[in-house]
């Protein structure tokens, strides 16, 4: 995930680019302006994709007109996220930074010590017994969606996509499932604001301020409905609630970092769902491989997402003045590490547009480095649960001519209708065929 404010600040938000505007060269002077200020990526699947493998062949460190030291190689990608000496808070003065209060004060922007004390709040909610609990939630969950889809065809956006991954992060912050779609509503500035979206200044005021109320909101609700999940987590719900706005207060930042966990797990969650199930639809022979040996399906899930994740890139800023690579970084200068380029880059992939379930190569799809995702474990479950339950019911499953809707919000990638449904010469037609950047 991206936070994005200093790429978001300084641009001037230029007009999106128009339906079918080509995608930008590598030697383009901006590149991340078109890339993630509309729905260009999501219009553009196969068209960026040749842009990325331009990118990490030809310019893996590249300077965007933006400023941004735009990073494409694989192991750059690594160093930069594992390094503490690119933090994630953007470098902003101090009147902004305090505008800004709520949303710098989540995990997601906060680095050093105040960072990983945050982290160590917030693990029990992963311990292993609230994680049998969820898990079991989420194997029913799926179970009873994929009885209720059709027999021959169904949209896994609208009937999966945008149902499970937000029931889930109910469930994880102990609330009940059926919030789950007031709450995504509510908090869609929040993913907005830290999405990277370039947007002007007033844009982002005005996302800041519908962050807030969500995030009052979702205190409230928590201390009403979910006490004893907070005060599993050493917060008072009472306190929660009142203080939920009060910046720089302890309980500020709890409230913050509650809303954060929603967001962070649904949305990564549901963009990933989409990107899973359309490769694993579209490339030739893959679904039935998995429909025939289960065992298969936790390498496929991690492939799969290595070839499209969910956050197309993520970003940093040089702590102090130093050197990545061969070049001289200033204090401050923000650095945008292309995760979906760097995850097919061929120096630390061979053929990397293939599916290879016999890879066993790090990925940078959840991140890296003290900021690496928390709910890691939690995305793999629901992904390969859902997939082993719709290949047992769908054996065979292609994608359909339907019109199919991409998702882009910032650097998130994912998908909103993906038609999906039963061959219709089922038994003898061969699997759906593909090219390899689909
Ligand atoms: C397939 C689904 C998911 C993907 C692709 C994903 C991806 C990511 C990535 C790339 C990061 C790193 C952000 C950065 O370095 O700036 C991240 C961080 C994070 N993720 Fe996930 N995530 C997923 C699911 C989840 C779930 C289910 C949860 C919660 C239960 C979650 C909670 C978080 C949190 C809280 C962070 C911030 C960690 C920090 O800043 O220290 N994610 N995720």
């Amino acid at each position: 995930m991206s936070a994005g404010l200093l790429l978001a600040e300084h641009e001037a938000a230029p007009a999106g680019p128009a339906p079918g505007q080509a995608v930008p060269r590598w030697d383009d002077a901006a590149i991340l302006t078109p890339l993630f200020q509309d729905d260009l990526i999501a219009r553009e699947r196969d068209g960026v994709l040749r842009l990325y493998e331009a990118l990490t062949r030809d310019r893996p460190l590249f300077r965007d007109a933006n400023g941004s030291w735009v990073v494409s190689s694989f192991e750059q990608g690594c160093a930069v996220l594992s390094d503490p000496a690119y933090v994630a808070q953007p470098p902003l003065p101090a009147e902004e930074a305090a505008v800004y209060a709520p949303i710098l004060a989540t995990m997601l922007l906060r680095d050093g010590d105040a960072h990983a004390a945050l982290r160590r709040h917030f693990a029990p909610l992963f311990k292993t017994q609230r994680m049998d609990r969820l898990h079991a939630f989420m194997d029913q969950d799926i179970a009873s969606c994929v009885a209720a889809l059709p027999a021959s065809a169904f949209d896994a956006g609208a009937s999966l996509a945008h149902h499970l991954p937000a029931r889930m992060a109910c469930v994880l912050m102990g609330l009940a499932p059926e919030h789950a779609p007031r709450l995504v509503a509510l908090t869609a500035p929040v993913l907005r604001l830290i999405s990277g979206t370039p947007l002007p200044p007033a844009s982002m005021l005005a996302l800041l301020q519908a962050s807030r109320v969500a995030i009052q909101a979702l205190a409230t609700l928590m201390a009403r409905q979910a006490p004893a999940t907070l005060h599993y987590l050493d917060i008072d719900p009472h306190a929660l609630a009142t203080h939920a706005l009060s910046d720089g207060t302890e309980h500020a930042s709890c409230a913050s970092n509650l809303c954060l966990l929603f967001v962070a797990a649904y949305t990564t969650s549901m963009l990933s769902l989409g990107n899973t199930l359309a490769l694993a639809t579209q490339r030739p022979g893959l679904w039935t491989q998995m429909a025939q040996e289960p065992s298969r399906i936790p390498r496929t899930v991690a492939e799969l997402g290595r070839l499209a994740p969910a956050a197309q890139a993520l970003q940093r800023y040089a702590a102090h003045d130093l050197t990545l690579g061969d070049v001289p970084l200033r204090a401050g200068e923000p650095v945008v590490v292309m995760v979906a380029a760097a995850n097919r880059d061929p120096r630390a992939f061979e053929h990397p547009d293939e599916v290879d379930l016999g890879r066993h190569a790090r990925t940078l799809t959840f991140g890296a480095g003290p900021h690496g995702c928390v709910g890691v474990g939690l995305a793999r479950r629901q992904l390969g649960g859902l997939l082993a339950a719709l290949t047992s019911r769908y054996p065979r499953l292609a994608p359909l001519a339907r019109p199919s809707r991409g998702l882009q919000v910032g650097t998130f990638l994912g998908y909103d209708r993906l038609w999906l449904g039963v061959p219709a010469e089922s038994a003898k037609a061969p699997a759906p065929v593909r090219q390899p950047n689909a």
